[in-house]
Order: structure tokens, then sequence, then C-alpha cells
């Protein structure tokens, strides 16, 4: 690369990557076959439109790389209809609102503090400012409490709601969702973000028949580019045509959406990355990743419960652990800070009815995809529990910080990330 700026940049982030355990929950390490395809002309090209149907000339190739992503999706998550033109997940979120309700109208989701995405109706997003937004919490165990849930739905009324989050660390079970959706006639919106490949891998039930809509990233346990997909059940789309908002015309009402309703020209080498993903996803091998990411989290739960840590629920059945340190004597963000210098990469987060402020609260996030994917098991950790335990334990002292880096550093040799094997 000319840009030898930048170029250094891109070193020092893939050494950083190589020397440290990357343990935020929705970061992944793809593969060199999806670098390559962001890397490559097709990020050249406009072609505004779909497949078939484009305002621009020499799609003939980029017809064929969205077809081809549009089918692996369909047929790796069991859909008759998939959109993956969003740009990331909040956009993919924004279409879904657009196509299916109108500014004012009631909507739900989980509150952010709780384990929720901005993009469920937090307030300050635009989710909360355009429509009239409704927040569901966790019980005081930490569990979505349904039964709360049920009776906010009655009372409230949304015409939609979401689920899915970004700190949860249990399964959700959608058919009970879709009955309580069902309370006030709702869309029932399930955002699999976090959770996609353990989706296809079997490892976290499916909301394929529960949900109206699916909407995931690409980017996070499913390993691919950063990007979206939407995905439904419905008649074939006719993007050209207004239809009326039915189950039976979600494919046509989302894919309006996205185009004209919110964006331009799709990001065709981001396609064919989403496409170069899902095939690997469709491997056997990837089942065989999605389960032990949960066997990896279920030992880093146990190991940390050992040493005397406080998991929100308990314990975790998904990717991730949502760690309490109020007995510790260390706050969320003194933790993650202690944990960086250590080499472990975490995020400090809320914790359910959290008593300290949102910008600085009690708690951290971790998960083990991204380690899982470097070929890290049951054994490794249990080293790893050992090490967050003595960074948080000794967050003030520079020296041991320094010492479990290079031990760290040392043992992320073995594990070399996949581009670099
Ligand atoms: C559940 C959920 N939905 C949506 C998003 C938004 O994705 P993006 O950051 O790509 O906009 C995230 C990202 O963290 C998420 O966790």
């Amino acid at each position: 690369m000319k840009d030898k700026d930048i170029a250094a940049l891109i070193n020092a982030e893939t050494k950083r990557q190589a020397e440290g355990l990357e343990m935020i929950p929705s970061e992944n390490h793809t593969s060199a076959d999806v670098l390559k395809a962001l890397g490559s002309r097709l990020t050249d090209k406009y072609s505004e439109g779909y497949p078939g149907m484009r305002y621009y000339g020499g799609c003939e190739n980029v017809d064929a790389v969205e077809n081809l992503a549009r089918d692996r999706a369909k047929k790796l998550f069991g859909v008759s209809h998939a959109n993956v033109q969003p740009y990331s997940g909040s956009p993919a979120n924004q279409a879904v609102y657009f196509a299916l309700v109108d500014p004012g109208d009631t909507v739900m989701g989980m509150h952010l503090y709780f384990g929720g995405h901005m993009t469920h109706g937090l307030k300050v997003n635009f989710s909360g400012t355009i429509y009239r937004s409704v927040q569901y919490h966790t019980g005081k165990d930490g569990y979505l409490d349904y039964t709360e849930m049920a009776k906010m739905v009655k009372a409230e009324k949304p015409k939609l709601i979401f689920v899915g989050a970004t700190a949860y660390p249990r399964i959700f079970d959608w058919a009970r969702l879709r009955e309580i959706a069902d309370l006030s006639k709702a869309w029932l919106i399930a955002d699999i973000s976090h959770i996609a490949g353990l989706v296809v891998a079997g490892a976290h039930p499916s909301p394929v028949g529960h949900a109206h809509v699916i909407t995931t990233t690409t980017h996070k346990t499913l390993r691919g580019p950063r990007g979206a997909m939407i995905l439904c059940d419905g008649n074939a789309s006719t993007p050209l045509k207004a239809v009326e908002r039915k189950p039976e015309n979600l494919p046509t009402l989302i894919d309006r959406a996205i185009i004209p309703g919110l964006q331009g020209g799709p990001h065709n080498h981001q396609t064919a990355a989403i496409a170069v993903a899902l095939r690997e996803a469709s491997q056997p091998g990837f089942k065989r990743y999605g389960q032990q990411i949960v066997k990896n989290a279920k030992k880093l739960a146990e190991e940390l419960l050992k040493r005397d840590y406080k998991l929100v629920t308990g314990g975790t059945d998904n990717h991730l652990l949502l760690i309490d340190l109020s007995n510790k004597k260390v706050i969320g963000a003194d933790a993650e800070k202690a944990l960086g210098r250590a080499g472990v990469t975490v995020n400090k987060n809320t914790v359910p009815f959290d008593p300290r402020p949102p910008f600085s609260p009690s708690g951290i996030r971790m998960g083990t995809p991204a380690l899982t994917t470097r070929g890290m098991k049951e054994k490794e950790m249990v080293q790893i529990a050992d090490w967050i335990d003595q960074a948080v334990k000794n967050h003030q002292n520079a020296k041991i910080l320094r010492q479990l880096s290079n031990e760290v550093k040392e043992f992320c040799r073995q594990f070399p990330l996949p581009s670099d094997k």
C-alpha cells in the first residue's frame, strides 16, 4: 500500500488483535476470503435497485453476486425472502419501522440498560423520537419478564415489538413472544444480530415461523463483514408497487423501505463478502463452531463463578456473560481499562437495575465468538478466567498488568487470526 500512514495503522490494528484476546461479544475475526471480497473492485460499482431492476448499466456481475447472497441467506435461515442491502444493523432496523409503522405509532422494545439496542426504542434514538416508544425490562433476576411484557402489551397496544439484545445472556422463547405480540396484533421483529451464528448452528432456537420479520447484522457470530440482512416470508417482492401492510406483502414492504425508502446504491463489495460468509456458515464446521462458542461461554461462566464473580442470571445460554462487579470493589470502566492493559478487550456495561449512571456502569460484558474462531476451547477458558480475575484484582497494579499482558501475548501465538493461518 502506498499510503504509509494508513498501512502502519492497519498493521498496528492487526497486531493488536493478534496479540490480545478479543472478548467484545459483538466482534469476530473474518476469514481471508471475506476480506478479499471486501477489498475487491466490486466497491467501485453503482447498482441502485435490485437484481434485474437496476437504475444503472453494467450490473450483470453485481446482480449475480446479490442473487447468490440472497439465495444463500434464504437457504441457511429457511425463509422465502432475504434483503441483503442494509448498510448495517441500525439501518436494517430503521427500514423495518419505515416499512411497517407510521410516525406516532406505539412501538415496543427492550430498554438499552437491560440489554436492548438503541434502535429498539431508546428515547434519544430515531426509534424513540419518531414513534411512541414503550420499553420493557428484565426482572430482578436478569431474565426477560414475559409476564410483565404481556401486561404491558395489553395496556399499551403496540403495533410493532422488537425482540433481541446486545447484552442478554439467555435464550429467547420465540413462540411465547409471538403469543405476546398477538395480544395487540403487533408485528414481531426478531433482531438476531448477536445470535445469528448460534441460530445457524442450532445453538439457539430460530425465530423463523414465529417472528414476522428477522433482522441481523452479518459481522457478529455469523462471522461475515460489517453489514446486515432482513429476512421474512411472503409473496415474491414487487418493489415498484405500493402494497398494503399485510404479512403476505412483507417482502415488498421491506424491499421498498430499503430503496427508495432509505438507501441509495448497495455496497456490492459488502454483499459479496456477506455471500462468502453465508457459504462458510453453511459448511458442517460452522455448526461445530457455533456450538463451541456456547460451550466456551458456559465454561468461562463456570470458572468465573468459582472465583466469586456475580453473573447476571447466574450464567449464560449463549455467547456472552454480563458481570456485575459490585462485589469486587471496581467499577466497569476501571475493569475495562485494567483488562485492556492486560491484553483482554471487553466493554463496560450496565447491569439490570444498575445503581450507577449508564456512562459509568457497574458491570462488564464479554463473549467468546472471536476466541472460538481462533480455535480456543474449554481448556483455554480456564486460563482466561484466571487472567481476568488477576487483572480485576490488580486493576491498580501496572506491573502485574504488564506481566499479564506478556503472558497473554505469548499464549496468543498458538492461536493465529484466520487470515494469518
Ligand atoms: C441487537 C443489535 N441490533 C442492531 C445492532 C446495530 O448494528 P450496527 O452497529 O451494525 O448498526 C446491534 C449492534 O451492536 C445489535 O447488537
